[in-house]
């Protein structure tokens, strides 16, 4: 099956909300933790924003109805297309585009105040130069002194030996069988109760032989009039140790990197600033 990750996003985009209790109340509450951490860090005013992993909209609908002018980008047509719809939906305003983040000089040649990249995106950049590629794509979009915000999943803690790893993000314990000894072997299942039954959602990881990256399986399992219907889904992720981004970060010219962590920030995963 391929791990492709834009088929796995356009597959997803139907059903990336389902990752959730209530979606829809998820943007209220990251909306309100990122607008906080964008106005501490910030060197000044803030209007413009880009995000350029937009998906389906979570941080950028959240940000537009916190009254950042939001530009939203994504390489999945499908996702993109549901963001540009449920933005509407939201009555926020803001503009969509389809667009790689490793060639966003390629599509945009305005600059923005903010720059962000959620929800582990990085951890999409297979490649070695990926991520150098794309954090100096993403550097070239911003103003002199503008800010960069990305969060990813906490690997560090995911992968230490200690005996930790088996919590992903706070809220979501992961199961501690190892595959090749690596790493955890996916997630808990998350069990909602939706007005039409019971919905499953949990993810299987396949470790690569060099403890580099993982395949990610994403079930989710939803009731309905009492019967079961399961979809799946796959894709591959680097784990990507914070070191790592900070070097990445370094080179393509970023400066005043941080980390704000879940207690400190209320988001739900590591956040790394830093000014272009
Ligand atoms: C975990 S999802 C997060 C989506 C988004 N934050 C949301 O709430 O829907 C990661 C997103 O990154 C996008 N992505 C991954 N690699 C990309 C790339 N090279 N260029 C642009 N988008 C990319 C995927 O299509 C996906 O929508």
């Amino acid at each position: 099956m391929s791990e492709s990750v834009r088929a796995f996003y356009d597959g997803l985009a139907g059903e990336y909300h389902l990752m959730f209790a209530d979606w829809r109340r998820e943007i209220a509450r990251q909306g309100e933790a990122l607008d906080a951490l964008i106005h501490r860090q910030s060197d000044g005013a803030v209007a413009s924003l880009l995000d350029c992993a937009c998906g389906i909209g979570t941080q950028a609908i959240a940000l537009a109805l916190q009254g950042y002018r939001v530009h939203a980008t994504d390489f999945s047509a499908p996702a993109a297309e549901r963001a540009r719809r449920e933005a509407q939906s939201f009555g926020a305003v803001m503009t969509v585009e389809v667009a790689d983040f490793r060639h966003l000089g390629e599509v945009l040649t305005q600059r923005f105040d903010v720059v962000i990249c959620c929800d582990n995106a990085l951890s999409h950049c297979l490649a070695d130069d990926d991520l150098p590629r794309a954090l100096g794509q993403m550097q070239g979009r911003l103003r002199s002194g503008g800010l960069f915000l990305a969060s990813i999943r906490d690997y560090d803690r995911l992968l230490a030996r200690d005996g930790s790893a088996g919590a992903l993000d706070p809220g979501l314990p992961g199961l501690h069988g190892k595959s090749q000894d690596h790493g955890p072997r996916g997630t808990m299942p998350q069990v909602f109760d939706d007005a039409t039954g019971r919905r499953i959602a949990f993810q299987v990881w396949d470790w690569a032989p060099d403890g580099r990256s993982y395949a990610v399986h994403q079930y989710f399992v939803q009731e309905f009039e009492g019967e079961h219907r399961t979809s799946h889904h796959v894709s591959r992720f680097r784990a990507l140790r914070r070191a790592e981004v900070d070097e990445a970060l370094k080179a393509a010219g970023f400066r005043d990197i941080h980390w704000h962590f879940p207690a400190d920030s209320g988001f739900y995963q590591p956040v790394v600033t830093a000014r272009a």
